[in-house]
């Protein structure tokens, strides 16, 4: 279905370059412009399959989104411009597969671009491109995309599977509403990273908050109906501070470890240098329960963020599985990892391999 070699690459605008250095494939090479602050327009010079391998194989940090340019649309900035959009939509219709849920997702990559909605163009090829295909629009969870990106100047369309998009959300924007008694935006953060790397919460056990003020991701530990101990030499807001479930130790994460109490979960988001803060998580690893599950955030510098990334993440590794790593939509100069214990995914393997001798091993004979 994708037979594109264009591409909009999404990233934020001070990691861009990073993000494009990740999907720049040896020996093959890309050439890239940026349309729009954090948006490159790149082009592939090696086979999509084998682009897409490279990718699925060294899963990039700094990449948000990825969607096809099949088509580019020159605007004239009148009205007949959402008419030709809606033809090209219906053109494009013929990519997706039948009777799969379809979105349009339509973004303005400039402030400046007046004369068209992002509603107003969803609502507009959804109903075109179902009036041709008949398949089912599903809005928050869609199998299959197509994206418009819009400058003042000029539309980009392509049709992909969301899988390809590394995001169900356009430009990997993923927003949450604010909710009543919501401590911190930072909580966005923690319940993106749940949401791009799909895991459930342990439920059993107890959580480590290291950073914890002012209480946004306890509060969210919480509701998940886990006690916290939360480490911050900071206060913490009075409705966290007043739960029982919540103990607060005032004192700096580095007093606190090691720790002989054992955790569930592992949350880190003190502000302190990404290679400190993964250390932090290394000297932590023993405190977290073989099916355990951490979550850290890695502040960046703005020279050398991909190499500090990097590098933190290289430290992470000694003492874990690191599940993925993304800088997500919620991030500012950092990027989430998702961690689980080494002896996890050593046991994992084990299981496997006993598995597989199991199935190979002769059957007993009688003599
Ligand atoms: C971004 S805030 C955490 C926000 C929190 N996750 C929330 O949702 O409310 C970073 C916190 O790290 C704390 N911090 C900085 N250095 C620390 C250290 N060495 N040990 C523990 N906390 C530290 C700061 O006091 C600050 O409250």
């Amino acid at each position: 279905m994708l037979d594109a070699y264009r591409f909009l690459v999404t990233a934020a605008p001070d990691a861009l370059e990073a993000a494009l250095e990740e999907l720049r494939f040896k020996p093959h090479h890309t050439v890239w412009e940026e349309v729009a602050p954090g948006v490159a327009l790149l082009e592939i010079e090696q086979p999509l399959a084998e682009w897409c391998a490279c990718i699925d194989e060294r899963p990039p940090v700094f990449v948000r989104h990825i969607s096809p340019v099949q088509r580019e649309l020159v605007l004239e900035g009148s009205d007949a411009d959402l008419e030709r959009l809606t033809r090209v939509a219906q053109s494009l219709a013929a990519e997706l597969t039948p009777g799969r849920p379809f979105a349009i997702q339509t973004r303005l990559l400039d402030n400046d671009v007046t004369h068209l909605s992002r509603f107003v163009v969803n609502e507009q090829l959804a109903a075109a491109v179902q009036a041709v295909t008949n398949a089912p629009l599903n809005v928050r969870e869609p199998s299959e995309v197509v994206s418009v990106a819009l400058t003042p100047a000029r539309a980009y369309v392509g049709v992909s599977p969301v899988s390809f998009n590394r995001s169900s959300w356009a430009g990997g924007a993923q927003r949450f509403a604010r909710e009543q008694g919501q401590i911190s935006r930072a909580e966005f953060k923690l319940l993106e990273a749940q949401a791009v790397f799909d895991f459930d919460w342990p439920t059993f056990g107890q959580a480590l908050d290291l950073g914890a003020a002012p209480g946004g991701w306890t509060r969210i530990l919480r509701r998940v109906g886990l006690p916290v101990v939360a480490v911050d030499p900071a206060k913490l807001d009075p409705r966290i501070a007043r739960d029982r479930g919540v103990r607060h130790l005032q004192i700096v994460a580095q007093r606190f470890l090691p720790t002989s109490e054992r955790f569930s979960v592992i949350v880190n988001d003190i502000r302190m240098d990404a290679r400190d803060s993964a250390w932090l998580m290394v000297e932590a690893a023993p405190a977290l329960e073989p099916d355990g599950l951490a979550v850290v955030t890695l502040k960046l510098p703005q020279a050398h963020m991909a190499r500090v990334a990097y590098h933190a993440l290289s430290i992470l590794r000694g003492a874990y599985h690191v599940v993925g790593a993304r800088q997500l939509f919620h991030n500012r100069s950092e990027v989430t990892a998702v961690l689980t214990p080494r002896a996890q995914i050593e046991a994992e393997v084990r299981d496997r391999a006993v598995q597989q001798r199991r199935r190979y091993r002769p059957a007993p004979t009688s003599e």
